[in-house]
């Protein structure tokens, strides 16, 4: 399953990259609300410029015309965008022009596997079925990354599915084994996924263990050669 990081933060895309396990980003109005001093563009092209995998860009108008002009000043910035698109009537139409131009297109705020199936028939190259958003509801959320995982293997349709609105590290886990894609997720959950108490506990005995027997080791030594200099040093011998 591939990992993108669901931020508009460049500093934690940075971090991930560095980590080697970044396969590309999702940003959305909201994430980029959360950043200050740069125009959205200029945030893309930066993180275009720090990953070579798929960077998000959501378009904000609803309707057709305005969509296909956001998209298309988008994937001008850099060969990995993908146009995000809403999924709505006008959704579906723009996701099909822009598959007959050549832009790759990622359908968000998808709640069902119907809207999924509807959504790669358009051709977008990325479904995203929002899970946290359907848990905060009482529904399941990880079923519609299932049946949508399902349904793009029974007929080899020519997409992916992306788990979105991932919320914590059990999310992780329940969509890798539901099959999705790719799951993006905030760079918070990332970190709760690498730390584990028995991991940091571990890693401080080890190091607690090894000072340990380097201290007796040193003792040792300096103890032969405290001995070795008294032999040397005897009177008359
Ligand atoms: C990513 O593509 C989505 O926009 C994002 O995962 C939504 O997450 P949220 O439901 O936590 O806002």
């Amino acid at each position: 399953m591939k990992i993108f990081l669901d931020t508009a933060d460049i500093e934690e895309i940075r971090t991930v990259a560095r980590w080697g396990i970044l396969d590309g980003v999702t940003t959305n109005p909201t994430l980029f609300s959360k950043t200050s001093g740069m125009s959205y563009e200029d945030v893309l092209k930066e993180i275009c410029s720090i990953t070579s995998g798929p960077v998000s860009a959501e378009v904000v108008a609803e309707d057709v015309d305005g969509m296909l002009t956001e998209g298309r000043a988008f994937a001008k910035l850099a060969p990995n965008i993908v146009v995000k698109v809403p999924m709505s009537e006008e959704g579906l139409e723009a996701m099909s022009r822009f598959a007959d131009e050549g832009i790759k297109t990622n359908c968000t705020l998808i709640f069902t596997a119907n809207q999924g199936l509807l959504a790669a028939k358009a051709g977008a190259s990325l479904l995203s079925p929002f899970v946290g958003r359907l848990d905060d509801i009482n529904q399941d959320g990880m079923i519609v990354v299932r049946e949508l995982a399902e349904i793009v293997a029974i007929h080899e349709l020519d997409t992916e599915v992306l788990a979105a609105s991932i919320r914590n590290p059990v999310h992780m886990t329940q969509a890798a084994l539901a099959g999705a894609h790719v799951a993006t997720l905030p760079f918070k959950v990332l970190k709760q996924m690498v730390r584990h108490p028995l991991t940091d506990s571990g890693i401080t005995q080890f190091r607690s263990d090894w000072e340990k027997a380097r201290e007796a080791l040193a003792a040792r030594d300096g103890g032969r050669k405290k001995e070795v200099a008294a032999t040397a040093t005897k009177p008359g011998e």
